[in-house]
């Protein structure tokens, strides 16, 4: 089968389209034949970056080909010994062996069967591949930890990006007020999604703008290290923050407490693990009834794989980018 090997760590180009053997499943697994691929931020972090890579790959030093990419869509064409819900022929989706090597460049995975959730027949491969770490971050940030509710105001950072796309939607679906904070090209694309109001963070300071927010989802690593800070100002008291890139300290975390009783959280997509399946199951419902949609800007077959990654770490793509072997 064709799949994409990373060389060595570094550059997108170090991303090449090899031909290997079909991976042998496990008792609890699946062969998915992969129909398209998701690509987050964390990709290129992880090839060009030999700490994450060490950590979120879970590098061996025994691999005999590196292969990266956790979100995939595809058919079920083998089942494991044990596996009893899935059989062969059903249309799957989810973000799989995160932390670790799901290996999903290319153009078949071996998935555990608990990780791969029935795609809705009505939605595509390339939408449901759009919507696994990335749909699934947002849900973990602003249901399960914002526990986001009618009436509730909620900035929403990155807001034209994979998860902030998600994000907004999600919100809205439970009744939220929405603030997205995004470029002034990505206005009419996150008032489209349903925000209420919107913030050009280029030449506006949001935490002017709002100071009684109930929720903030902070995805953003600028240059400005005080972004988490003012996140905070936007707060009212009371209210959450949701931090999914810097990792807050005790000491900001107990003084935002004693200040202002602001719960400051670290969002990891992947925390609680037991919640994945279920929250997994809430946004393929969604996606099924129309009320989320996954937006794709750009599509590119499995040898551009390098042309995805440039994209991804431009750090200005809209919605999400899909991978097609
Ligand atoms: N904690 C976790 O578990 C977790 C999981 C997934 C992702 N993440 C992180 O969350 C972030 C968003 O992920 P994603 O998949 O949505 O990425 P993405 O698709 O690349 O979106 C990033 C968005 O951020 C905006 N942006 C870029 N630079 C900015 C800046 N200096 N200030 C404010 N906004 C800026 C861009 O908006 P405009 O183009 O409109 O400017 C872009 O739409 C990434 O850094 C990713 O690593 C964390």
């Amino acid at each position: 089968m064709k799949a994409i090997v990373l060389k060595e760590i570094g550059a997108p180009e170090n991303l090449i389209l090899t031909e290997i053997p079909i991976p042998s499943i496990q008792e609890d697994e699946v062969l998915v034949k992969v129909k398209a691929i998701g690509v987050n931020p964390v990709d290129a972090f992880v090839r060009r970056t030999k700490e994450a890579f060490d950590w979120v790959y879970q590098y061996k030093g025994t691999e005999e080909n590196i292969i990266l990419g956790w979100d995939v869509a595809g058919v079920v064409t083998q089942v494991g010994k044990s596996v009893t819900r899935l059989n062969v022929g059903d249309e799957v989706f989810g973000n799989f062996k995160f932390i670790g090597q799901a290996n999903a460049y290319a153009e078949f995975v071996a998935a555990p069967e608990k990780e791969m959730i029935l795609k809705p027949s009505n939605i595509s491969f390339e939408e449901a591949a759009g919507a696994t770490m990335a749909a699934l971050t947002a849900w973990v940030s602003v249901v399960d930890h914002g526990k986001v509710k009618k009436g509730d105001k909620i900035i929403i950072h990155g807001a034209s990006g994979g998860v902030g796309h998600y994000a907004i939607q999600f919100a809205k679906h439970f009744g939220a007020h929405v603030i997205a904070a995004a470029s002034e090209a990505n206005k009419d694309f996150v008032l489209g999604l349903g925000a209420d109001e919107f913030i050009d963070y280029k030449t506006q300071n949001f935490e002017e703008i709002v100071t009684d927010a109930d929720i903030v989802h902070d995805t953003v690593w600028s240059d400005d290290v005080n972004h988490i800070e003012r996140s905070l100002k936007a707060l009212k008291p009371g209210g959450k923050l949701l931090s999914l890139i810097v990792y807050p300290d005790a000491e900001f975390i107990e003084k935002a407490k004693k200040d202002k009783n602001i719960d400051v959280i670290r969002v990891n997509v992947r925390y609680p693990e037991e919640n994945y399946f279920e929250d997994m199951q809430a946004i393929a419902k969604l996606l099924e009834l129309g009320i989320v949609k996954t937006h794709i800007s750009q599509i590119f077959s499995l040898e551009d794989m390098h042309k995805a990654h440039a994209a991804i770490q431009s750090k200005n793509t809209v919605g999400k980018i899909i991978v097609k072997p």
